[in-house]
């Protein structure tokens, strides 16, 4: 051996794979704006979902909600940012319900900047593309994102939806299917007191399915 060269010694650490984190299960439903959670909770808690992995998301802070269950994990913050974190291809199903009627940037709505709306509302819709295009990067192949939406703005998210590159359809919600939150049942409410305001927020489910999967 050359003088002055030390000696290369084999690496002494532990093999490689054990080295590797275990990758974890996919998540079998991604709530993204749950509000008070209680589809999410009612779903994990259900008896043959014991051992699937459940998570949501949301900007506004629930007080008293228990955000840790060993299956459910509901986190708080920025819907794009959180999308951002998830390894790719893996969540199964993905659903946000009125998420881009309320849909927030910073905390803020559209509708929050009052006169100024219209000059704010290009950077909304970007934000929504980029949030749709983060879903589709981490659903898994033959994933789902689902949406509800009020009628009104139902052709708006379907057209954002094929631009950030789903294949989408969408159908009125049954009646039966109005429930399971605070905020559907308020929907209800509202919309048998004045049935004429059907046209424009009886809820539409719109159902994308990522392009190739
Ligand atoms: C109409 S509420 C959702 C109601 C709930 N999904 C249900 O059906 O009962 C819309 C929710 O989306 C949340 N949200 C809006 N923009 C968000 C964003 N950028 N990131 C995270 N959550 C957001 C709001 O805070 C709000 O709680």
């Amino acid at each position: 051996m050359p003088p002055g060269k030390p000696q290369e010694r084999p690496s002494v650490g532990k093999p490689k794979c054990l080295n590797q984190k275990p990758k974890k299960p996919v998540i079998i439903l991604l709530d993204v704006g749950f509000e008070d959670a209680q589809k999410l909770v009612s779903f994990a808690r259900k008896k043959s979902h014991r051992n699937k992995r459940f998570m949501g998301v949301e900007w506004t802070k629930q007080e008293n909600l228990r955000t840790r269950y060993h299956n459910l994990k509901l986190t708080y913050g920025d819907a794009l940012s959180k999308l951002k974190r998830l390894p790719a291809a893996s969540v199964k199903i993905i659903t946000a319900d009125f998420l881009f009627t309320e849909f927030k940037i910073g905390g803020k709505e559209s509708s929050d900047f009052g006169w100024r709306r219209a000059s704010v509302e290009t950077a909304y819709e970007k934000q929504r593309v980029n949030v749709m295009k983060q879903v589709a990067r981490v659903l898994l192949p033959n994933g789902r994102f689902i949406v509800t939406e009020y009628a009104e703005n139902a052709s708006i998210t379907v057209r954002l939806l094929k631009d950030a590159g789903f294949e989408v359809y969408s159908v009125p919600l049954k009646e039966s299917e109005v429930r399971g939150t605070k905020f559907m049942e308020m929907i209800l409410d509202r919309l048998k007191k004045h049935p004429e305001e059907k046209r424009e927020f009886w809820p539409i489910k719109i159902t994308a399915r990522k392009k190739g999967a």
